[in-house]
């Protein structure tokens, strides 16, 4: 399956700034192929006889599985790879298990840490490298996002995309990027100290100078969300943060919780996005742990909005293993 003169053979996938509008498209477009195909029960087994390894320094439910279905829907095998229990980083360097792993594997998936790890592991092991979230950027999540909105609005060009909470880490970051390349309006809509990093967002605006879209940083809840197309949020505290930052966060990001006021704000033909996990309620035991100390019930989104008919975040989550297939499909040359 290949369109045009896209050729993402041999191709790693680290950050989408790596990537022209047009691949990026086409990933999405390619995504929704095998969708289709997956849903039409047509098997799509073309890479059998091959095997891919996944680095997870941090947990995953849906990163993980999309990768290991994919996998098996191409006909590949995947082993999971559990820091707890493997050499990486304690006994064997990076670069090592790249070459290790390289010999042995024809993809790998790496999640953890710094940007910096992913980019070694790509530099040394040979075969492409699938960033499958680091501190700075979550690449996958941006192709599912992408086919979730191309499903829901019929295109992407000139969507106005809204993103509340920390809008300086990887979540952030990488709806930045996607939107300034794909022409979407995108605004930070979050207190100062959470803005994008201000080089990131100078790339991004020659990137949206290129594409049409515009980027806006701003602290008011209100005029951030009036009439929005799309309003995202992520977790106030992601993985590998401190215990500590939690009291800040909460206080400083309450006032942009994604609440029934600020859908309505946006109006009634907006959509909700998360790449989830979220808290929404006190069914997890961090949620309920972090509000005995602070007495919420609820943190970036209200239950209201997260269950409303406006929230596509299950399409979204779906969307991961079908976007993640692509991204494998294309940089092996299904
Ligand atoms: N959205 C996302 O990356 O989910 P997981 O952490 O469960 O993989
Ligand atoms: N910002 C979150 C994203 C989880 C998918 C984290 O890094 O934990």
């Amino acid at each position: 399956m290949h369109s045009g003169t896209i050729n993402l053979k041999g191709r790693s996938f680290l950050t989408l700034k790596d990537f022209t509008p047009e691949e990026i498209l086409y990933l999405v477009d390619l995504a929704a192929e095998y969708k289709d195909k997956k849903k039409n029960g047509i098997l799509h087994d073309t890479l059998r006889g091959k095997n891919i390894a996944l680095i997870f320094e941090k947990t995953s439910t849906r990163t993980r599985c999309s990768f290991e279905v994919a996998a098996h829907d191409l006909g590949m095998g995947a082993t999971y790879l559990d820091p707890s229990v493997s050499q990486i980083g304690k006994k064997e360097s990076i670069a090592d298990t790249a070459r290790v792993l390289g010999r042995m594997y024809e993809g790998i998936e790496y999640r953890g840490y710094a940007q910096s790890i992913v980019e070694e592991l790509a530099r040394n092991a040979g075969v492409p490298v699938w960033n499958g979230l680091t501190n700075e950027y979550h690449p996958t999540q941006m192709l599912a996002d992408m086919l979730t909105l191309k499903e829901h609005f019929g295109h992407l060009d000139g969507l106005r995309l809204t993103y509340m909470g920390d809008a300086r880490y990887n979540m952030g970051n990488s709806l930045m990027i996607v939107c300034a390349k794909l022409g979407i309006h995108f605004t930070a809509c979050t207190a100062e100290q959470y803005f994008p990093d201000e080089a990131l967002v100078a790339q991004c605006r020659e990137y949206a100078a290129q594409s049409g879209a515009t980027i806006t940083l701003t602290q008011d809840a209100m005029a951030g969300t009036k009439g929005a197309d799309v309003i995202y949020t992520d977790v106030w505290v992601s993985m590998g943060e401190p215990e500590e930052v939690w009291e800040e966060r909460i206080r400083t990001l309450s006032p942009y919780k994604v609440t029934r006021q600020i859908m309505d704000n946006a109006g009634e033909k907006s959509v909700f996005l998360h790449c989830l996990p979220a808290y929404h309620d006190l069914k997890t035991t961090v949620g309920r742990e972090q509000s005995s100390k602070y007495g919420f019930t609820e943190l970036e989104v209200t239950d209201e909005v997260f269950e409303s008919a406006q929230s596509l975040v299950f399409e979204e989550a779906e969307n991961r293993m079908h976007t993640i297939k692509a991204v494998i499909a294309a940089t092996l040359g299904a």
